[in-house]
């Protein structure tokens, strides 16, 4: 019989739920907020759109290796140079080539638990042990805990700025202060993937680019705040020693032609972002207004999500289902290791409207 390696065999396959479409068939659901994955419900940035319709008829060529084009525009928008920007098929393909160009064996990844859930996943598929520590009282990243667990194996730090699914954000001193303790042989990855809607939501809020440590990686996408999820295409800011080596790692064709066409029209796409950053912003603070006036508990985002936290797993579950039979379609975080919270992405002003009916409704049937 074939042999399966241990840490293969001891990840969990991917179990896809029920067809959103059998769901609103079976309920009988007419009008629906798809409220699960933060995906922006703008639609794709119509830029993108029109970049990748061009490049379209030109899918029988292999696209550019280098990805030129694409690398050039996210250096300039950022200020760094082009030897400085790395891109992937999603900021997931990014932590796989990551886990393979820098970590030697042994060596350990340090993070907390409640983030990221890829993280934990491409950590093991690649052989790397992840050290924990809990998230603080506030669903915060712990840097204090994560500074006095640092070791001889350590090689990488995750931070998620802000956090997902918490929506909690390390502010710019906390991220020097944390800086100032890590030695400077240490990676600090900073996963950035919230990073325009965190930008208008605080002026504390830290562009880890900006801090020009030589052992920052930061990580940004084009799923979220551009609205191309299906795409795939992420990027990562670093220090040239370290996307030299993220750049020999990446499958060759990686991203695809339309996938670096797609990036390079969003990229640009001023008005398509403006909007949606500012729906964000807008809608967010309606949420914390309803979810007080109804009385339900959240930890306050710095992202496009909203987290409740409630008193039990049950609690989450019965809330979930019945919101699901309203046609509202949230986040419950039991594989994010927070079994008892629920997570709400931050819809159009309408989707978010079904949900705060839903969630009034919900709080008189459910009484809780
Ligand atoms: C913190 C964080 N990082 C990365 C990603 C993945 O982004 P991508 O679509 O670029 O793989 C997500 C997606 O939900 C995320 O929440």
């Amino acid at each position: 019989m074939v042999t399966i390696p241990k840490n293969i065999e001891e990840l969990k396959s991917y179990k896809p739920g029920k067809p959103i479409q059998q769901i609103i068939s079976e309920y009988g659901l007419k009008e629906t907020a798809i409220l699960w994955n933060n995906e922006n419900n703008f639609g794709p940035s119509p830029e993108a759109m029109k970049h990748l319709t061009n490049a379209m008829s030109n899918s029988h060529l292999y696209p550019d290796p280098a990805c030129l084009e694409l690398r050039g525009l996210i250096a300039r928008k950022n200020k760094v140079e082009i030897e400085n920007v790395a891109v992937g098929n999603g900021s997931e393909s990014l932590f796989n080539n990551l886990f393979n160009s820098f970590f030697n064996q042994g060596e350990e990844l340090l993070t907390c638990e409640g983030t990221f859930v890829a993280v934990y996943i491409w950590a093991k598929a690649n052989k790397i042990d992840v050290k924990t520590v809990p998230l603080t009282s506030t669903y915060n990243f712990d840097l204090k805990g994560l500074a006095k667990s640092i070791g001889e194996k350590t090689k990488a730090i995750y931070l998620s700025n802000p956090n997902n699914p918490t929506g909690a954000m390390i502010s710019r001193q906390e991220l020097i202060d944390f800086m100032e303790i890590v030695p400077p042989h240490i990676i600090v990855i900073v996963d950035e993937a919230y990073f325009e809607f965190a930008c208008d939501l605080s002026e504390d809020y830290p562009d880890s680019t900006l801090l020009r440590y030589d052992n920052v990686l930061t990580l940004r996408t084009f799923s979220k705040a551009y609205g191309i999820a299906a795409i795939r295409i992420g990027y990562a800011i670093a220090s040239e020693r370290m996307i030299e080596a993220l750049m020999k790692v990446k499958l060759t064709f990686e991203p695809s032609n339309v996938a670096q066409a797609a990036g390079v029209g969003a990229i640009q796409d001023t008005e398509y972002l403006n909007r949606t950053v500012h729906n964000n912003t807008n809608e967010l603070h309606k949420y914390y207004r309803e979810l007080h006036k109804l009385g339900y508990k959240y930890v306050p985002s710095f992202a496009n999500f909203v987290m409740l936290t409630l008193e039990s797993a049950e609690q989450v579950q019965e809330l979930f289902d019945a919101l699901m039979k309203k046609g509202v379609f949230v986040r419950p975080l039991r594989a994010f290791g927070l079994p008892h919270c629920l997570r709400i992405t931050v819809g159009l002003p309408e989707e978010n409207a079904l949900c705060f009916k839903a969630l009034a409704e919900c709080k008189e049937e459910l009484g809780f």
